[in-house]
C-alpha cells in the first residue's frame, strides 16, 4: 500500500531524510520511532505529497504521493492538528465530510466512533487536548483510508484513550488498512504494532518484527528474583546476583543462558518467593541500533 525507496530529504542545508526504504502493507500496522528532529514528520509529509523528495520514489496504493488516487486512498493525522474552536465537534467534521464529497450526516457516526458523541454538539474551544486529538482521528477515519498515516497520535492521550485510539486501529488494521503511526514515545507502541522502523538522524537504523530485533541486538535478559525472607544474601551468593535490596537480587543472562539461568534458580526451591524475566525494553533495542549506526 506504501513504498518508500531510498528516500533522500534535503532542507536547505539540513539532510533530515537519507536513502530511507520502508513499506507497509494492507493490513499492517507500523511504528515509525525516533527522537525529536529524527525525521518522522518529513517523511510523512512526503508520503502524503505535501513537500517534495529531493531523491527517491514513493508510491501510495501504487500511485504517486499527492496524486489523485494517492489522495483518495491516503488519511492522515498531523502531529499538531488545529481545529476551529467555534465549531462544534459534528460541524468541523460535517465540514470535512462535504470536502472530501461525503454526506455531512455521518459525522454522528464518526464521532460516536472515537467517544465523541456526548460532546458532538459542544465546540472545540472547550475540548480537551485528547477530545481534539480524537477529532483528528475521526477526521482521517473519512471515506475508509487505505493508508492511514498518523503523526505522533497519542501525545497527550490518558492511557485509557491511547488504549481507545489504538483498539480503533486495530480495527482498520483488521478490515485491511495499512497504518503508519509514529512515535517518541516507544513503550507505548510495544504491544500495539506488527512492525517496528528506527529511524536515527534521517537515517533508518532498524527495521523489522519486535521479536526479529530483539533477537538481532541479542541484548542481556535481565532476571529479578524475590528470596524469601532472611534469605537475600544467600541466593544472591548461590546465584551470584546483585543484591537490589532486602529481599530482591537481579541477575543478567543472554538469551542463550535464560533457560539454564531459570533451572539454577528453580534449584533453589523453598529459598525463591518469585521471578520476574524482562526482555530488553524498546528503549534499550532503540539505544543498540542508533549507536551501532552511529559507529
Ligand atoms: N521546513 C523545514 N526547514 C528546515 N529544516 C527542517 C524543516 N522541517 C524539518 N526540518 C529539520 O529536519 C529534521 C527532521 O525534522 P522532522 O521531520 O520534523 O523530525 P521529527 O518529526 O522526527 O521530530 C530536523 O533537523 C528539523 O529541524
Ligand atoms: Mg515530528
Amino acid at each position: 500500500m506504501l513504498t518508500c525507496t531510498q528516500v533522500t530529504k534535503d532542507y536547505a542545508g539540513v539532510r533530515a531524510l537519507c536513502d530511507v526504504t520502508l513499506d507497509v502493507a494492507p493490513g499492517e500496522r507500523v511504528a515509525l520511532l525516533g527522537h525529536n528532529g529524527a525525521g518522522k514528520s518529513t517523511l510523512m509529509k512526503i508520503v502524503l505529497g505535501l513537500i517534495p523528495a529531493t531523491s527517491g520514489r514513493v508510491t501510495v496504493a501504487g500511485a504517486g504521493p499527492g496524486s489523485r488516487t494517492a489522495r483518495e486512498a491516503a488519511a492522515y493525522l498531523p502531529e499538531n492538528a488545529a481545529f476551529h474552536p467555534a465549531l462544534t465537534g459534528r460541524e468541523q467534521i460535517a465540514l470535512y465530510l462535504r470536502l472530501r464529497g461525503e454526506a455531512a450526516a455521518k459525522a454522528g457516526a464518526l464521532l460516536e466512533r472515537v467517544g465523541l458523541g456526548a460532546a458532538a454538539d459542544r465546540r472545540i474551544g472547550t475540548y480537551s487536548k485528547g477530545m481534539r486529538q480524537r477529532v483528528g482521528l475521526a477526521q482521517a477515519l473519512i471515506g475508509r483510508p487505505r493508508l492511514m498515516v498518523l503523526d505522533e497520535p497519542t501525545s497527550g492521550l490518558d492511557p485509557v484513550s491511547r488504549r481507545e485510539f489504538y483498539a480503533i486501529l486495530d480495527e482498520l488494521a483488521r478490515a485491511g488498512a495499512a497504518i503508519l503511526l509514529s512515535s517518541h514515545a516507544l513503550t507505548e507502541v510495544e504491544a500495539r504494532t506488527d512492525r517496528i522502523a528506527i529511524l536515527s538522524k534521517g537515517r533508518l537504523v532498524a527495521n523489522d518484527t519486535l521479536g526479529a530485533l530483539r533477537r538481532e541486538a541479542g541484548l542481556p535478559i535481565q532476571i529479578e528474583v524475590a528470596a524469601r525472607p532472611g534469605t537475600v544474601g544467600e541466593v544472591a551468593e548461590r546465584l551470584s546476583g546483585t543484591r537490589v535490596n532486602g529481599v530482591r537480587v537481579a541477575l543478567h543472562c543472554g538469551p542463550d543462558d535464560k533457560l539454564a539461568r531459570l533451572g539454577q534458580i528453580a534449584g533453589l526451591g523453598g529459598l525463591i518467593e518469585d521471578v520476574e524475566v524482562m526482555p530488553p525494553s524498546l528503549e534499550d533495542l532503540y539505544t543498540h541500533f542508533s549507536r551501532r549506526a552511529g559507529e
